[in-house]
């Protein structure tokens, strides 16, 4: 055995060749290997696959785009039509009022993104020394330094050297407990830029959040001058049924970072909605410029990727299958599994879900168990497996899903 050139994100280094499933090609809720087994993919991808895969639509829009413009950069006094086009549909979208949209390349630099302009509103503000951000113990924002600063899973910010000064840190709060956000906020307040959160945590567990808990940490924003992010990098674009996970809680954030869903994975594509408190400071001194941006921020292929899927979205009323379909089918059969004693908690909203194992039960082993019956779902943490297929599935894959979970856990006790 050999090891691939091909060093793996979140994989270990010593892992061999033959240790890894070669997916070759997708159709639907499914994707094939190169042995030709067929799996349910239950967590869209990474969280992301909404319109599911192997959609010709996708592929002609995308080819088209190629022939006529790949690519050419937007910094400065660049444009192109589909990033005009789609951060328009954006703004004209956003939970936010009056919307400008920044586009990156992937979530983390979003989430990277959306604090360097927190930071620099207040900047202009004359109030640089407001430049905490916050973050939430257990929450999951990327991987580039800024996001890894204010993410709570530990093992993923070890080893890695010094974080970003300021954001996270010892300025981290608790899920579902305002208490720790006050208390923060008395030690901290001034100097607190934003708040950082996900609507629905997602890689940290699937934890929706408490009746008024959102509504509680803008108040606290509010109350200290803060702004408030949330980072939509897996909520938005129907995971939760509806555009914006802002949408779906009725609370209004200052700026809203997204990815994944945005182009269900078609191309690699995130942003930041941006809102108008921190619009106003950026546009206030006509002859300030904005010195960040990516290579590839507005690439039309990417654009063009994201507005054929939306349009998907739109066409297909994708937003409500989260509610009407994979919801209620998921709760219900989840349920049966925790009345049965196979799980310990059931987690989860809309379109995305969570099982806690219990005690005598490994995650990593029901998600190989899973695969073998031709279902791909993620072990999160020790203990936990989450769910969330894409938007476009069957009920009988669904039930494929859930029949092969309670199999897997039966195995297993
Ligand atoms: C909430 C959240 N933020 C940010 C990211 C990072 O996105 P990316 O992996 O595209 O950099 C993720 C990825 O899973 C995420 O779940």
């Amino acid at each position: 055995m050999s090891k691939p050139d091909f060093l793996h994100p979140f994989a270990r280094p010593g892992a061999e060749v033959g240790d890894f499933i070669n997916i070759v090609r997708g159709e639907g809720a499914c994707v094939f290997d190169d042995a030709g087994n067929r799996y349910v993919d239950a967590l869209a991808s990474l969280w992301y696959c909404a319109i599911g895969h192997g959609r010709a639509e996708m592929a002609e829009a995308i080819a088209r785009q190629v022939e006529v413009l790949e690519a050419f950069h937007c910094f400065e006094m660049f444009t192109n039509g589909p990033a005009d086009e789609l951060c328009s549909k954006l703004a004209q979208l956003s939970p936010l009022g009056r919307t400008r949209v920044f586009l990156t390349d992937s979530g983390s630099e979003a989430v990277d993104t959306a604090i360097k302009l927190a930071r620099i509103a207040f900047d202009l503000a004359g109030e640089a020394d407001r430049h905490l951000v916050v973050g939430r113990r257990n929450a999951y924002h990327g991987v580039t330094y800024g996001g890894l600063s204010v993410m709570g899973i530990g093992p993923n910010a070890t080893g890695w050297g010094p974080m970003v000064g300021g954001a996270g840190g010892e300025h981290m709060i608790d899920h579902d407990d305002l208490a720790s956000a006050e208390a923060l906020f008395s030690k901290f307040g001034e100097a607190v830029a934003a708040v950082i959160a996900e609507p629905v945590m997602g890689a940290g567990g699937v934890r929706p959040p408490a009746p008024g808990y959102l509504e509680g940490l803008r108040e606290l924003c509010d109350e200290h001058g803060a702004l408030l992010i949330f980072d939509e990098v897996v909520c938005a674009f129907g995971r939760l049924g509806r555009w914006w996970g802002a949408d779906r809680f009725g609370v209004r954030p200052d700026l809203i970072t997204f990815a994944k869903g945005v182009t269900s994975g078609y191309q690699p594509l995130g942003g930041v909605l941006v809102g108008e408190r921190v619009l106003d400071l950026l546009e206030a001194d006509d002859s300030f410029m904005l010195r960040t941006g990516h290579t590839y921020s507005g690439h039309p292929v990417t654009c063009i990727a994201a507005l054929t899927n939306m349009e998907i979205i739109e066409r297909e009323s994708l937003l409500a299958r989260a509610d009407d379909i994979i919801g209620p089918f998921l709760a219900q059969r989840l349920s049966e599994l925790l009345d049965d004693g196979l799980v310990s908690e059931v987690r989860g909203l809309a379109g995305i879900w969570a099982v806690e194992m219990i005690d005598e039960v490994s995650n990593f082993d029901v998600r190989r168990l899973l695969l073998e019956s031709g279902v791909i779902l993620r072990p999160i943490g020790a203990t936990t497996i989450a769910l969330c297929p894409p938007l476009v599935i069957s009920e009988d894959e669904l039930l494929a899903i859930t029949s092969a979970l309670e199999s897997s856990i039966k195995a297993l006790v």
